[in-house]
């Protein structure tokens, strides 16, 4: 199994580290291998995506990345600039599904904003198409407004557009992915508004009757928002659009009251992917030794279970993770009192011992 390490800028350094060594602990051979991207890519080889990192992101049978965007490159052009190592690796890799499952572990119900009954317990997956949508129709940009009560005046415009394969494949993957969960798949859409989700649901019905064994519940964006506030016990496996997908995951992610918590798989056709905390790269507590690598420990495990077919290895990781939060260990971001403050480092070598 050779996987590719990419540790990027900011904190990201700091938690991969902490996530090999748990790979390691496992005692398996896997082959790793790591490149710069992102800022540190810009810092040695002139470019956020060196073309020998894509290529051993492409030649791996996994990807770890860590988090990209540190502040310092922030006067760069935009083609110059950390983010375009993450962009760049989806579109390269035709990563099309990120799956963001928002737990709230029990030792930490104080973290959350919302009530511990609302929240206690949660365990859904948000699943987003990641290369279709508004984001990257054409025709976009800024023109003179051809008709209408505008006319002549300058307009912004972007085209929302998904093609029924792109549709197919992204339903399929949250069937698959609920039939090894609860069973239950609701499809988020503004079927009463747009055409492309009148179509989106359409063509999502169809694949669900490939899913006999699993429920599929339709439902608007706007109701889903709310839905994911007042109970979010209720969902199981959340299916939607790109630009619906980016708002809904980041408001799951937040139930649980702390982003350094949160992992993310980003998949192809063939169950390839990229595995990486939800967070950034935190610039603000970069190099203090401080971050919690979580969120990239528990990438690990989804790598091993969505790519690697390593499913018992990823159950170990997981379990090691709620025994040091039982233990009461917590990184700064996710502190409360009569608990043990620990760092990145610290927190790595509860894990590892754990896993032992
Ligand atoms: P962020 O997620 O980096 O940080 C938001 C807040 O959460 C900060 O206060 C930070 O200290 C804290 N935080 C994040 N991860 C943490 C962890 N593991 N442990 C403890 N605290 C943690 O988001 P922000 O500040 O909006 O963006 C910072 C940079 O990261 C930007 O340049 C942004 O573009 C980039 N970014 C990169 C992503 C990626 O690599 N996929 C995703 C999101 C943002
Ligand atoms: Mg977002």
């Amino acid at each position: 199994m050779k996987i590719a390490i990419l540790p990027g800028d900011g904190i990201g350094p700091e938690i991969t580290a902490q996530a090999v060594r748990v790979l390691n602990a496992l005692g398996e051979n896997f082959e790793m291998e790591q490149a710069d991207v992102g800022g540190a890519g810009y810092a040695a080889h002139g470019h956020p995506l060196p073309p020998a990192s894509l290529a051993l992101a492409k030649g791996a049978d996994a990807v770890l990345f860590g988090a990209v965007g540190d502040y310092k490159y922030d006067t760069l052009e935009r083609a110059l600039r950390p983010e375009q190592a993450i962009l760049g690796l989806r579109r390269e890799l035709g990563l099309f599904a990120n799956l963001r499952p928002a737990i709230l572990y029990p030792e930490l119900a104080g973290a959350s904003t919302l009530k511990p009954e609302v929240v206690s317990g949660l365990d859904i997956l948000i699943i987003r198409e990641l290369t279709g949508d508004i984001y990257f129709g054409k025709p976009r940009g800024v023109r003179e407004c051809p008709d209408g009560p505008f006319k002549g005046e300058r307009e912004g415009f972007d085209t929302m557009r998904y093609a029924e394969s792109e549709i197919r494949r992204i339903a399929h993957v949250a069937f698959q992915a609920a039939r090894k969960r609860g069973k239950r798949v609701t499809s988020v859409d503004k079927a009463n508004v747009l055409e492309t989700f009148q179509f989106w649901r359409d063509i999502v019905t169809e694949v669900h009757q490939d899913y006999a064994d699993v429920e599929l519940e339709h439902m608007y964006v706007d109701n889903a928002a709310m839905q994911l506030v007042r109970a979010p016990k209720k969902f199981d496996v959340i299916v939607t659009g790109n630009m619906f997908g980016d708002i809904l995951s980041d408001c799951a992610a937040m139930l649980t009251g702390s982003i350094g918590m949160l992992p993310s798989a980003s998949l192809d056709a063939n169950n390839k992917g990229l595995y990486e905390p939800s967070h950034g790269s935190a610039p603000d507590i970069a190099g203090k030794g401080i971050a919690n690598p979580l969120a990239t420990i528990l990438s690990a495990a989804m790598m091993l279970r969505y790519s690697l077919n390593m499913a018992a290895q990823a159950d170990r990781i997981e379990a090691a993770v709620k025994q040091v939060l039982a233990q009461g260990l917590r990184t700064p971001d996710i502190y409360e009192a009569g608990t043990t403050k620990v760092g990145t480092a610290e927190m790595g070598d509860a894990v590892v011992n754990a896993l032992r």
